[in-house]
């Protein structure tokens, strides 16, 4: 099986090229490319994960993190390449890098995306709506990586500032 083959781990320098290549060919745009290598790059704390296929980038994932409840991430963009669509590359890139990100002491994750595709994780609806956020609406969802970590949290969520510069 595909997955059984696919090897999952944090990216390096090297990777760079690779990383920017599959964004672009899963979005069909530039901009989500240039927002990953602008987080990974930057100053603002991640995560991130590539998935390789025989030494070929073939998913990555991002979590950096935002200004709001105490350690918490913005997930995103994630990214896999259109040739291997299906095979829960997605799905493992987004659990093993969650996992990385719990047992570093994060304690949630916020997301905008498909709320069928992200419930698969655990994240609500219902945790991120109370919050203050340039992106709210029905696709902002969150997780708790520690239990209760957004119980009663009404505050602002404020992505890093690579995220703004994409529409
Ligand atoms: C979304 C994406 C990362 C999924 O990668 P993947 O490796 O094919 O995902 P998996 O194999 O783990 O999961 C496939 C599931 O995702 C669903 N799915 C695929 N694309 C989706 C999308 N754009 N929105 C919602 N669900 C999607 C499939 O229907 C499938 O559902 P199932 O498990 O119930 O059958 C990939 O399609 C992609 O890169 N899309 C373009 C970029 C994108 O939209 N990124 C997410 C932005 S929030």
């Amino acid at each position: 099986m595909i997955i059984n083959k696919t090897v999952f781990r944090p990216s390096s320098p090297e990777d760079a090229i690779a990383v920017r290549a599959v964004h672009r060919r899963a979005f069909g745009r530039d901009a989500e490319a240039e927002l990953a290598i602008a987080l990974i790059e930057g100053e603002t704390e991640t995560i991130d994960m590539v998935a390789k296929l025989d030494s070929m980038v073939v998913g990555h994932v991002v979590l950096s993190a935002l200004d709001g409840p105490e350690r918490s991430l913005a997930l995103g963009p994630l990214a896999v390449d259109p040739d291997w669509r299906d095979f829960k590359i997605g799905t493992e890139l987004v659990r093993r890098a969650l996992e990385m990100a719990r047992r570093q002491g994060w304690k949630s994750a916020f997301v905008l995306g498909d709320p069928v595709y992200y419930g698969r994780f655990g994240f609500k609806r219902a945790l991120a709506e109370p919050v203050t956020c340039a992106y709210q609406g029905p696709y902002l969802q969150a997780l708790e990586l520690s239990p209760g970590a957004l119980a009663d949290y009404a505050g602002p969520v404020t992505y890093p500032a690579p995220f703004h510069a994409v529409d």
